[in-house]
């Protein structure tokens, strides 16, 4: 008996040890609980988690914080990895371990340039300076009113000139210099010159880029997503900058208000009367419940609260959806008995008000 129990105590231990040891190699950072996303979380999802996460944990910001750019790299680390479907899937099966191992240089690939443009706040502007610059590229990009609601991520493929080496070389960095020439016994000439340098030649060849923008809920019609140095090349200076311009597309039944929306709903007369119950879809296809035991007048304007859209600056606040009610009364004519039976229901005494509406 005892030697029974003895045995199933070894057996425990043993297995124990195995799970630890296990989890030992396995362990690595948990890319998920760093952006704070769900494992079943879509690639929306943790875009989303990463962007908002990037903005507060970004250096910058945390200057006082000795953890900050450790756990911005995590950040960095974790959306690399989950945001690559066959990376992810090493991840799920046999942690960051796992992607290591199989990762071809192990190398930190900078996932922050080259998404959502300038989320920082901007590189840090030069200022005035000489160096010459192209031109800035500026494109409207249209969005609905559900991306604008729920939020979204587009890509955009740029097709670029981007500068190649080419054979032979130029004339660069041309600058007006004064010279002075000896005249002898003394004497110089001051003279002006035309100096340049010599550079590789240059052609410029179309390639094509993806960027990401990010349709942030709430988005207002006319924000501006610029992607510095994105915009046209100038051969001997920077290039320019590429700028999203949003432009919101008119909705077939849902109008915005800064965060308030406005929809009509049309009732029936019966229902105006009797009270009613009425469920529709909202932008993301929850259902907005509208039920009313009261007559409801024509025009009427119900509000539901926080049914309207996220504010752009602050998730925390949200507008409020105004439904205004018309009333669809029945057409033709009510015969002799139906007239009685009105007049007993409403029972209300003829009477005629002139008024103008101020
Ligand atoms: C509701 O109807 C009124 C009157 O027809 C119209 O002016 C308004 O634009 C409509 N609102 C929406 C959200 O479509």
């Amino acid at each position: 008996m005892s030697n029974m129990k003895l045995n199933y105590g070894i057996y425990t231990w043993t297995l124990i040890l195995l799970i630890f040891a296990t989890s030992l190699v396995v362990a690595g950072r948990d890319f998920y609980k760093i952006l704070n996303v769900p494992k079943s979380a879509t690639l929306n999802q943790i875009k989303k988690a990463f962007r908002k996460l990037a903005k507060e944990l970004h250096p910058d910001k945390n200057k006082d914080d000795a953890r900050a750019q450790e756990r911005f790299q995590d950040l960095g680390a974790a959306y690399e990895t989950l945001s690559d479907p066959d990376k992810r899937k090493i991840y799920d099966k046999s942690g960051e371990e796992g992607v290591k191992r199989h990762g071809d240089d192990g190398g930190f690939h900078d996932p922050f340039p080259n998404f959502f443009g300038d989320i920082f706040g901007g590189g840090g502007g030069g200022g005035e300076s000489n160096v010459p610059r192209g031109g800035d590229v500026i494109l409207d990009i249209f969005v609905t009113l559900e991306e604008v609601y729920s939020g979204n991520f587009v890509e955009v493929v740029r097709a670029k000139p981007v500068a190649r080496k080419a054979s032979g070389s130029r004339q660069c960095n041309c600058r007006t210099e004064m010279r002075t020439k000896p005249l002898g016994a003394g004497r110089f000439q001051m003279i002006q010159e035309q100096v340049c340098d010599k550079c590789d030649n240059i052609k410029f060849v179309t390639e094509e880029s993806v960027l990401e923008i990010e349709i942030e809920p709430g988005v207002l019609d006319g924000f501006q997503y610029p992607f510095t140095a994105e915009g046209e090349p100038h051969i001997d200076g920077e290039p320019g900058d590429l700028i999203f311009i949003i432009r919101l597309q008119k909705h077939k039944k849902f109008e915005r208000k800064n965060n308030d929306l406005y929809i009509n709903l049309t009732i029936t007369l019966q229902d105006a009367l009797n009270g009613f119950d009425v469920e529709f879809p909202h932008l993301d296809g929850h259902k907005v419940k509208l039920t009313r035991e009261k007559i409801t007048w024509p025009g009427v304007r119900i509000r539901k609260k926080g049914e309207g859209l996220p504010a752009h600056e602050s998730n925390t606040i949200v507008g409020d959806l105004f439904i205004t009610i018309d009333v669809d009364f029945p057409k033709g004519e009510l015969n002799t008995d139906q007239r009685e039976a009105v007049k007993t229901l409403l029972n209300q005494q003829s009477k005629h008000n002139l008024y103008n509406g101020l």
